[in-house]
């Protein structure tokens, strides 16, 4: 047994300990020979060693292509055919437990994605719709595949691929799109940076200001992805186009192609918002998510401009801004918990203060809700989480 470096590992070595997702759930199970498909997955689980074996050496026989390894000794490797179909046989369940795995792994982050985003917050039967249609789409070995790639990019991609895709799929909902349509959104929201897998990490990851040279290696993504899917037959045109489009902007300010007004696809303009309200809302290793309020005010001045009205207006019918459990600062200083959504009126949910201007805790119950007329002098002026 050996322990190896992340970084270090290659095909064909086996682990020698079980491996979970962040969400616990078992991906890889001790006994699993590693193959080009697990290597980037791995390397972005964020372990830094893994226990290992060297590969355990077979002879070719029949039709069995088998490695070699130098340090067992011919007599060592004989096996029969029987035995040898037995570990192909065990190879193949492997690979299928493997690709199970991802697609718990990706349900379970659909579904918290459901709960975080919905403004319903999540009823039982759109989480499991919603996260149902998703395990669907990903059952082919490509698609699979695809969302490796996006994987090994690194993990913030693969986090924010499957929430934008999510929320796009919410927005979908909400716009009364049908079943087929909804469920090219959601491929496209998965698939939506895929040509960043074709970026250097070095340009992708700078964390200095880009110089023209970097910014056009990063502004070839969207092209990059769309090839890829483009030329895979078994991913509809409007998936591929979600990739090549979803930088584009109504006034020509995006790229690649400057499209302006409607000449950019419905589907790829809903994935559009729904990637730069992902990127704003959360928080990544050096920043802060902006909050609701300065999120909000963003939407608004870019609708109509950067995006739809009716985009716009979809997306704030669809998600919560203000997340249930969110502590929140109103414009007279009292402090207290968002306790219930506002589908009307995103912006002013109800509220049970905790804390009053003093910073002190209150002693009776105190509810506010902000869309009653008595209150509209107040809003929230900061969220906390
Ligand atoms: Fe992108």
């Amino acid at each position: 047994m050996n322990r190896i470096h992340v970084e270090a590992i290659h095909k064909g070595l086996i682990l020698d300990q079980h491996i979970y997702t962040k969400s616990g759930a078992l991906l890889l199970p001790r006994g699993t020979s590693l193959n080009e498909q697990h290597i980037p997955y791995l390397k972005n689980l964020g372990i830094e060693y893994i226990e290992v074996t060297p590969k355990l050496a077979r002879k070719k026989l029949g039709s069995f292509s088998l490695d070699r390894s130098k340090d067992v000794s011919d007599e060592e490797t004989l096996e029969s055919p029987i035995l040898l179909r037995e570990a192909e046989a065990t190879e193949a369940a492997k690979d299928r437990d493997f690709y199970h795995l991802l697609r718990e792994d990706l349900s379970q982050m659909v579904k918290q994605a459901v709960i975080n985003y919905s403004q319903k917050g999540g009823h039982d039967a759109d989480i499991d719709a919603i996260t149902g249609m998703f395990r669907e789409l990903v059952r082919g070995r490509n698609r699979i595949l695809y969302l490796l790639d996006i994987k090994s990019v690194d993990g913030y991609t693969f986090r924010h691929s499957v929430n934008v895709a999510v929320i796009s799929v919410l927005v979908g909902i909400t716009m009364g799109l049908s079943a087929a349509s909804l469920r090219n959104i959601a491929l496209g929201g998965l698939y939506h940076d895929l040509g960043k897998k074709r970026i250097p990490p070095e340009v992708l990851w700078s964390d200095r200001p880009l110089d023209r040279e970097s910014r056009q290696k990063i502004e070839e993504h969207p092209r990059l992805g769309y090839e890829i899917l483009h030329r895979d037959k078994d991913i509809p045109e409007e998936v591929a186009l979600i990739a090549l489009q979803h930088q584009e902007r109504m006034d020509g300010s995006g790229y690649p192609k400057r499209l302006t007004g409607d000449s950019v696809h419905l589907f790829s303009q809903i994935v559009s918002i729904a990637d730069v309200y992902e990127a704003m809302t959360s928080s990544r290793q050096y920043r802060r998510g902006f909050n609701p309020v300065e999120t909000v005010e963003y939407l608004m001045g870019a609708s109509g401009v950067l995006f739809p009205e009716r985009v716009v207006k979809a997306l704030l019918n669809s998600i919560t801004l203000f997340r249930i459990g969110s502590v929140i600062q109103l414009s007279n200083n009292d402090c207290g918990v968002v306790i219930q959504a506002n589908r009307r009126l995103p912006s002013r949910p109800i509220v049970r203060i905790v804390f009053n201007e003093h910073q002190i805790p209150l002693d009776h119950e105190k509810i506010i809700d902000l869309s009653d007329p008595g209150n509209l002098s107040l809003y929230i002026i900061r969220s906390f989480n």
